[in-house]
């Protein structure tokens, strides 16, 4: 069933004139024909007019149960359908977005990926303070409230050719403007082949030199995974207990993401090369920027870093993009 409630909203507007031009124009009509002119009569009196008030009575009425009638119905149809659906845990942080897909056991952040045509439920949560979920092309606002569990579906009937950007909807900090987030709708078969990509772990040792380095850091003088898991490389799994006293975004599927921080910059590898050990252009990468100034880029945010060396950053750089 589609669902034009959630579908751009268009109202009728033809409708809408219609009856406004015909009840205006009733209005004025009788306004001036039937005002008060000099000498005029007291109009005819209709009070106790039984049957008047019988028919003033029980037409609205009838108008109101049909109303309660197309209402029910509405309401019929928001209720989630049966059948296969896919179910996202999501948790709104200060101020990026996680996406725990429950039955597949694996967690992203600000990248949101479904397959066509079916059900997506979502279970809004939140660890901080009140957001609010929202894909404009897709869904209606629903608030994230810490301390309750909110539910909301939507169904996405077109494949993207770029990604939706969804956003938070409501004031939760100085960073609210960023919290935005990819989505994603692929074909199903694509879907099953992104699943499985997801769920897989980090290798152990990355074969480039650079990224090695990179992983060493991570592991040691970046103090990098005091915030972060790598599933594979300091978390076992993705529900790892470990995980709980994580507060950053799990990084083992980096690579192939596209934003940053709630989408404060734009993570494109093809812009941030790495060779022999130096980002080619370290001022068009936006992950350059981001590792070495977080707080200049975001203010507030809770990734708090030592400073890192130019060398340092182009090693974390070379890591996180063989992290796919
Ligand atoms: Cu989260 Cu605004």
């Amino acid at each position: 069933m589609r669902m034009p409630l959630f579908r751009g909203m268009k109202p009728k507007r033809w409708g809408l004139i219609i009856v406004f031009v015909l009840v205006e124009g009733v209005l004025i009509y009788s306004i001036i024909r039937f005002r008060e002119r000099p000498n005029s009569p007291a109009p005819k009196q209709i009070h106790g007019n039984n049957t008047l008030e019988i028919i003033w009575t029980v037409a609205p009425s009838l108008f109101l149960f049909a109303v309660l009638i197309g209402t029910i119905y509405t309401m019929f149809g928001l209720a989630q359908p049966a059948g296969p659906n896919v179910e996202v845990r999501v948790v709104g942080h200060q101020w990026w977005w996680e996406f725990d897909y429950v039955h597949e056991n694996f967690k992203t952040a600000d990248e949101l990926v479904v397959p066509q045509g079916t059900t997506i439920q979502l279970d809004l949560e939140s660890n901080n303070v009140i957001h609010s979920f929202w894909i404009p092309q897709l869904t209606g606002k629903t608030d994230v409230i810490p301390g309750h569990h909110n539910r909301m579906w939507f169904k996405a009937d077109d494949l993207t050719t770029t990604p939706y950007r969804g956003e938070c909807a409501e004031y939760c900090g100085s960073q609210h403007a960023h919290m935005d987030f990819n989505v994603t709708v692929l074909r199903q078969s694509d879907y099953m082949t992104w699943i499985t990509t997801q769920q897989q772990a980090a290798a152990a040792k990355p074969t480039d030199p650079t990224a090695l380095a990179g992983q060493q850091l991570f592991l040691g003088a970046g103090n990098c995974q005091g915030c972060h898991g790598i599933v594979g490389v300091n978390l076992q799994g993705f529900n790892d207990p470990k995980t709980q006293g994580l507060i950053g975004p799990n990084l083992t599927h980096f690579g192939s993401r596209r934003l940053i921080a709630g989408g404060v910059l734009s993570w494109d590898p093809s812009t941030c090369q790495v060779v022999n050990g130096k980002l080619v252009n370290q001022n068009s990468c936006g992950l350059y920027q981001w590792l070495h100034d977080p707080l200049g880029v975001k203010p507030g945010n809770d990734m708090v870093i030592g400073q890192l060396s130019d060398t340092q950053i182009a090693q974390l750089v070379a890591y996180l993009e063989s992290l796919k």
